[in-house]
């Protein structure tokens, strides 16, 4: 209830969607009076006009928000059954939807629930931790409903976000690179793209102008941002030089080739031998390049790595002089190349280490751009 009222008090037009379960608990009239509009609970409603109430509900709503969000809504969504007002209204909206779980400890705790959480999370939906403490079953634990001030700053914080990178120039690079062997054959990696453009999709929702370069991938073009589209690490190279003078922040996201051929054939090599040995030498390290020059502008990287993640990230952050780093254990499922989530850390130059669970890779995005955001109001 306190949460509708804070709602109201912004100004925010709040309508309720209520279970047969929680009108054991609330009236719905007072939902109504406290929100100034109808209240839904059920399917079958007189309608107050001749339209679908859960598709025009879901279909209106900026912003859904489940509170408390018990162990059966959770499974429902998960598992796709949409089958009150509540679960059809959220199947149905394209808004984003947050979940605010509070429940029986052991209950939050059950493999399943935290499952249908991960799965949840990993499609996009929102969750806020439940606070520890003293429950309204008499036991202690970590199941409690949030602060309604903390829903509240949530919500806000999510909507705020949105234009905070106004006048601001972001160069990121992104995808793998092809260091070319013959005329057919190349060196390169598992880099997708994903994560260099959902940084650029997320710089360019805040307002940011996005200039992007961009290995050879297979994805779609983040609408807006200046593309600039390479090969190889040394093209990769030339271009980031070429462009970062302009710019107030570096974001280095793309699987650079650390070598390239030192002679690259202009015929097919024939296979001839029985062994073959190419040799190969350095490409520049764009990155390093950068953190020499960089003088004010703030420089962010990439560690992929599949062991002593914080030890080599580390080492990358001091050496390249960056300001922060991202690093992700690419040996980890649903993290590094070509997924749709990543699991991250962020290595930050202040000595800060911060982990996030797994998320879908525009969720790192987002994460990543509040930490420039505020190193960026520090500078
Ligand atoms: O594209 P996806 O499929 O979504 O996968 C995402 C990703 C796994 C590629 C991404 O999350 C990631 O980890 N990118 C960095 C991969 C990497 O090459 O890391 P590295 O440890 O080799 O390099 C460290 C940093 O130096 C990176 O910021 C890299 O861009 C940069 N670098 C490296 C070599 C080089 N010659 N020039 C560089 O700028």
């Amino acid at each position: 209830m306190e949460v509708v009222s804070k709602l109201r008090k912004l100004h925010v037009d709040v309508h309720v969607v209520m279970t047969d379960n929680a009108t054991e608990f609330i009236n719905p009239l007072t939902f109504r009076s406290i929100s100034n509009n109808p209240v839904t609970v059920g399917m079958f409603e007189n309608p107050q006009n001749w339209d679908i109430r859960h598709i025009s509900l879901a279909q209106k709503a900026d912003f859904i928000v489940v509170a408390p969000a018990t162990a059966n809504i959770i499974g429902k969504v998960a598992a796709g059954i949409a089958d009150d007002m509540l679960s059809t209204t959220i199947m149905a909206s394209n808004a984003p939807v947050l979940f605010v779980p509070a429940m029986n400890f052991k209950m939050y705790e059950n493999k399943i629930v935290q499952q249908n959480v991960s799965k949840l999370i990993s499609l996009g939906y929102l969750f806020m931790e439940p606070l520890s403490g003293l429950m309204a079953c008499g036991t202690t634990g970590k199941g409690r409903l949030p602060e309604p001030s903390d829903i509240i700053d949530y919500i806000i914080n999510t909507f705020d976000k949105k234009q905070d990178f106004t006048g601001l120039k972001v160069l990121i690079t992104a995808g793998p690179t092809k260091e070319a062997i013959d005329p057919v054959r190349y060196i390169s990696n598992h880099s997708s793209g994903k994560m260099g453009y959902a940084i650029a999709s997320a710089a360019l929702k805040r307002g940011a102008e996005v200039k992007l370069i961009s290995g050879p991938v297979n994805i779609e073009k983040p609408c807006g941002a200046i593309i600039s589209n390479v090969n190889s690490g040394m093209e990769m190279y030339e271009e980031v030089m070429r462009q970062y003078k302009d710019c107030d922040i570096l974001i280095m996201v793309a699987a650079v080739a650390d070598y390239r051929c030192l002679s690259v054939s202009d015929k097919k090599i024939k296979k001839s031998q029985d062994n073959l040995t190419i040799s190969l030498t350095k490409n520049p390290d764009i990155a390093a390049e950068l953190g020499k020059v960089k003088e004010d502008r703030i420089l962010v990287g990439f560690s992929a790595e599949t062991d002593d993640l914080e030890k080599n990230a580390m080492e990358k952050l001091k050496s390249k002089n960056m300001d922060m780093i991202v690093a992700n254990d690419i040996s980890k499922e649903g993290a590094g190349f070509c997924s749709d989530t990543n699991i991250v850390k962020f290595i930050i130059k202040n000595g800060q280490i911060k982990s996030l669970p797994i998320m879908l890779k525009s969720q790192v995005a987002d994460n990543i751009l509040d930490e420039v955001i505020m190193m960026k109001k520090i500078i």
